[in-house]
């Protein structure tokens, strides 16, 4: 295989079209920890992995992952969107529910390693579609007894994709649910591990059933607060205030980070602090953020319970600052802006 991508390479897939989905492309790359150590980094074109019944990722959860983007620039470089945070959370993960951690060496070298393999599904600049990269943690070794297994597999799988929500930067419904937690307030919130998605499926279902995007979790402990919604943070911007939840049970995103930065930059207040639902009242505009969701202007929350509706957006148009945002965003990581914040790596 050639080194250099030409766009004769490119295959033919409606870019623009893409729904954010499972998509084959043709390698993945694998890592397993046995007897203490990582071993060598393997490639493999399967989609299939061998592993024991009674593997602990299957029993006990033992299992996280991580979502990052690849995107082409307008340069027609390939940039990768501030992986060391995503390494430094699946860390994080991995401490969580106690198993061993990927090293930055193998994370960063199966990466570089799984993006230049996979290079021809990387979406062309332009189609607004980009490469999404799951890494992958899973305990392997056989337990029965509740404890952390001995051996682990990392792997990495990429495929293109477009908008999260069907919606994309288009203004979405979100659904409060007050009967559901999501995680406790000193749960496994923070750490991106499978058993907070599970718990998340079935009132995330009623709320597509309902006709809404995603669900908004509340504080697990006094139902007050914005936790977070669905996949992705919450955020709602006040005059020149950026507002987002402070919570233990949520989700550290890494896209919320950066919008942080980019607020301030913008000359804006951050305050990450305690969210009441109550303040819905008081936002000029609010969004959702994560790297599937981009960020997903909301125009609409409705209560389920309490039948209270919050409506934003309410000429049909995305608001001013989740706009700029929005395009700064997009602009570092498709490097029309300068990247001045060291955020984009750049595979040559
Ligand atoms: N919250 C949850 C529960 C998520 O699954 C995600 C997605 O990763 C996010 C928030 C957003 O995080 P990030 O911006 O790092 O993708
Ligand atoms: C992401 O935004 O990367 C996610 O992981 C969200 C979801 C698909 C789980």
């Amino acid at each position: 295989m050639s080194n250099c991508f030409n766009l004769s390479d490119m295959i033919d897939i409606e870019w623009s079209k893409l729904p954010f989905a499972y998509f084959k492309t043709d390698y993945n790359v694998r890592c397993y920890f046995r007897d203490g150590q990582w071993g060598e980094i393997e490639v493999s074109s399967s989609e299939y992995i061998n592993i024991h019944m009674a593997a602990s990722a299957l029993h006990y959860g033992q299992e996280a992952f991580e979502g990052l983007k690849a995107f082409r620039g307008v340069d027609n470089k390939i940039r990768i969107f501030r992986w060391e945070e995503n390494f430094k959370r699946m860390e994080r993960s991995a401490e969580g529910v106690l198993m061993a951690p990927v090293t930055k060496d193998v994370f960063h070298d199966m990466l570089m390693k799984v993006v230049k393999l996979n290079e021809k599904y990387i979406p062309p600049f332009g189609t607004g579609a980009s490469l999404y990269i799951r890494p992958l943690l899973i305990g392997t070794g056989p337990c029965v007894g509740v404890k952390p297994a001995d051996e682990y597999m990392f792997l990495i799988f990429v495929g293109p994709v477009g908008p999260y929500f069907k919606e994309g930067f288009n203004p979405v419904a979100i659904q409060i649910a007050r009967d559901v937690d999501r995680a406790a307030p000193l749960g496994t919130g923070t750490y991106k591990v499978g058993g907070n998605y599970a718990a998340s499926l079935g009132s995330g279902e009623r709320a597509h059933h309902e006709g809404y995007a995603a669900c908004m979790y509340l504080d697990a402990r006094e139902k007050k607060y914005i936790d977070e919604c669905g996949p992705a943070n919450f955020f709602g911007i006040k005059g020149n205030t950026y507002v987002t939840p402070k919570s233990s049970s949520i989700l550290p995103s890494i896209t919320n980070k950066s919008l942080m930065t980019l607020a301030e930059d913008m000359g804006m207040v951050v305050e990450q602090r305690h969210v009441p639902v109550e303040e819905l009242k008081e936002f000029d505009e609010v969004g959702a953020c994560g790297t599937a969701a981009v960020i997903s202007p909301i125009k609409l929350i409705q209560d389920r319970e309490t039948g209270e509706v919050y409506n934003y957006c309410k000429d049909g148009n995305v608001g001013p600052i989740s706009t700029k945002l929005y395009n700064r965003l997009r602009a570092i990581q498709y490097g029309e802006e300068a990247d001045k914040f060291g955020w984009v790596k750049i595979i040559e």
